[in-house]
């Protein structure tokens, strides 16, 4: 698999794996198996964070998980881990002040068994905590050696950019990832998100992030199965005529509707005006996760990026 670098330090697959359940409604056996599998194929790049998945048990099971599977296969120096921190888990961790993130990341550390995170995120905006306050926290884990690079995840633009400002304009690291929600399909235009933090990426972050050079990790791009099977497809999404084009590429190429989106995403870099987007995708079955991963080798044609755009 091609790498991509993050952050001028991090050589990452161009697709992420969703580790989001393992642990919890995803049994560790399976969580086991597609860890492997992705490994095997060639990919690197890990997504956790400090609160998965609290909503199905205590929050610690992902970490915990990734942990133990890394120590048992040795193999921590060949992985690119993020995890995150400022997410609520059974009321208590919400929030960027500095000694929340401080005490959460030792936290991470502990349960991943490793000295180091690769990849730490702000997992979303906190308006109580001075964006300063959190970057300059952030960048104070780098310089201890807990953390290599920073992200932000679920932030307005202009707090993305206020963040960065400050840490440009004071010699420290600025964010260089963004996590976001994003697939082909767009949203309705009056959909109220789920959850408030679920908020689409829009054609004007796109354009933000081509110009920063900042990469796009997208996140539920897999709309939660819903490319194949339309009951699952989260109710703010747009189906039409773009959920159709996605049918239609997959059946004449013989591969997974999912697996067009994985192209589609990793293929849009090539796209004027377009960041580097890194698909974040999850699956509890082997199956499904490596057909979806057929979709990184696909380059699809002109034509087909346009359906997909249009
Ligand atoms: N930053 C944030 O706020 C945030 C929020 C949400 C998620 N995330 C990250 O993004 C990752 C992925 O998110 P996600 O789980 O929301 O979304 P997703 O990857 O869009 O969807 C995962 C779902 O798709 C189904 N699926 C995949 N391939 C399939 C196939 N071929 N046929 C049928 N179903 C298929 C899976 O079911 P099966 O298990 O049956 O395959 C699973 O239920 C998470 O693990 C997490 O790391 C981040």
């Amino acid at each position: 698999m091609e790498k991509i670098l993050i952050g001028g330090k991090l050589s990452v697959s161009p697709v992420c794996l969703g580790a989001m359940n393992f642990g919890t409604t995803t049994s560790k056996e399976n969580a086991y198996a597609v860890l492997d599998a992705f490994v095997d194929a060639g990919g690197n790049f890990i997504d956790t964070s400090n609160n998965y998945a609290h909503w199905a048990g205590t929050g610690d099971e992902s970490e915990t998980l990734l942990g133990e599977w890394m120590k048992e296969r040795g193999n921590r120096d060949k992985l690119i881990i993020a995890t995150k921190v400022g997410f609520d888990r059974h009321g208590k961790g919400a929030g960027l002040k500095k000694e929340q993130i401080e005490y959460w990341i030792d936290e991470s550390l502990r349960k991943l068994q490793t000295d180091s995170v690769d990849l730490y995120y702000a997992h979303t905006d906190d308006a109580d905590t001075p964006a300063e306050e959190a970057i300059e926290t952030f960048n104070g884990l780098v310089k201890k050696g807990k953390v290599r690079v920073i992200g932000a995840s679920n932030f307005d633009v202009w707090r993305l950019q206020d963040a960065n400002n400050y840490a440009l304009a004071n010699g420290l690291q600025p964010y260089q990832v963004n996590q976001q929600r994003f697939t082909v399909l767009g949203t309705r235009g009056d959909a109220v998100p789920k959850y408030t933090f679920n908020e689409f990426t829009s054609r004007e972050r796109l354009r933000f992030l081509a110009a920063k050079n900042i990469p796009l990790v997208a996140y539920s791009c897999l709309a939660k199965g819903g490319y194949e099977d339309p009951s699952r497809l989260p109710a703010d999404l747009l189906t039409g005529k773009r959920y159709d084009a996605v049918k239609e590429i997959a059946a004449a190429r013989g591969i997974s509707a999912s697996a067009v989106v994985v192209a589609f995403l990793t293929g849009l870099r090539d796209q004027p005006g377009m960041p580097v987007v890194i698909p974040l995708f999850a699956s509890s079955r082997v199956d499904h996760f490596m057909e979806n991963l057929r979709g990184a080798d696909v380059k699809l044609s002109t034509e087909e990026m346009q359906q997909l755009l249009s």
